[in-house]
């Protein structure tokens, strides 16, 4: 090969190396760039307080149909599950969390789950009858004759109705009202199976006279009385009006559920417009 012809030849082979440099280096320009722009789609997600990396997918699709919401809202509403139907995607509750167990429509109790420590409440506190439906736990019983003993003594009496159910009494209770009234109705008011708070032996619905008027209890002074005090036992309004597209029944004001005085107190005080879903995803489910 002459000198030229050898010139020629490095010269194609420089320009050879330099084209594919160049074409490898924007190739992985480009993938960063792409990684980029999949980061910044969680990026505002990822800022919020409750960020949860295996929902990540789900936040955007939630957003991408909901934009009037802000981030932390769409976090916590998909961290519920409430970008799913209720009753399709349903995983057990954590019973450790004691007080402040989380039973909703996407979290079920076992059919054997029956809280320990389960204890009668007082004749004294509760309407006449009913008597199979009288207990809560230790804890929650005690604080409720105490907060039924002060309502009585403010004239805004306020009587338990209905307290535990086990999961074989809710069975009996959701089949009367789908016979009655037909799956759809039934549940905007009565919990399935397992997914009672009923079951938990925390919750309870009050009446403000011993023959029992749980369903018009709202409109009474007790009810008011209620909602100034409740949290200072440990009580909180668990299926509050305009929340229903979250916790997914009808307004309840009859329905309290203990969590004690604590977050009780911090949800009346600072988060009055949370349910406790809501709460739970964004202060106790870290
Ligand atoms: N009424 C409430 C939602 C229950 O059945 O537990
Ligand atoms: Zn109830």
């Amino acid at each position: 090969m002459n000198k030229k012809k050898r010139v020629i030849a490095i010269s194609i082979l420089f320009i050879f190396i330099v084209l594919l440099v160049a074409i490898i280096t924007s190739f992985e320009n480009n993938l960063v760039a792409e990684e980029e722009v999949i980061e910044d789609r969680y990026t505002p997600f990822r800022n919020t307080s409750n960020f949860k990396n295996e929902n990540k997918e789900r936040y955007v699709a939630y957003y991408e149909n909901n934009k009037s919401l802000d981030y932390e809202d769409v976090v916590t509403y998909v961290n519920i599950g409430l970008d799913r139907e209720y009753y399709s995607y349903i995983s057990d509750s954590d019973i450790s969390k004691g007080n402040l167990i989380l039973v909703n429509k996407y979290i079920k109790l076992d059919q054997e789950y029956i809280p320990n420590n389960l204890e009668e409440i007082n004749s004294e506190y509760f309407i006449n009858g009913n008597n199979s439906v009288r207990m809560l736990v230790k804890e929650a019983k005690e604080q409720f004759e105490k907060m039924s003993s002060d309502s009585i003594k403010n004239n805004t009496p306020v009587y338990g109705q209905s307290a535990y159910r086990s999961y074989d009494q809710q069975q009996s209770l959701y089949d009367n009202a789908v016979e009655n009234y037909g799956d759809s109705v039934a549940d905007t008011d009565t919990a399935r199976p397992g997914h009672s708070e009923h079951q938990t032996g925390l919750a309870i619905d009050v009446s403000s006279t011993k023959s029992g008027n749980m369903l018009t209890f709202g409109n009474t002074l007790s009810y008011e009385w209620m909602i100034n005090n409740a949290h200072k036992y440990g009580f909180i309004l668990r299926y509050p009006k305009e929340k229903e597209n979250i916790h997914g029944y009808i307004n309840e004001p009859w329905h309290y559920r203990y969590v004690g005085v604590e977050i009780a107190t911090d949800m009346h005080d600072n988060y009055s417009d949370l349910t406790y879903d809501e709460y739970y995803y964004k202060f106790i489910d870290k």
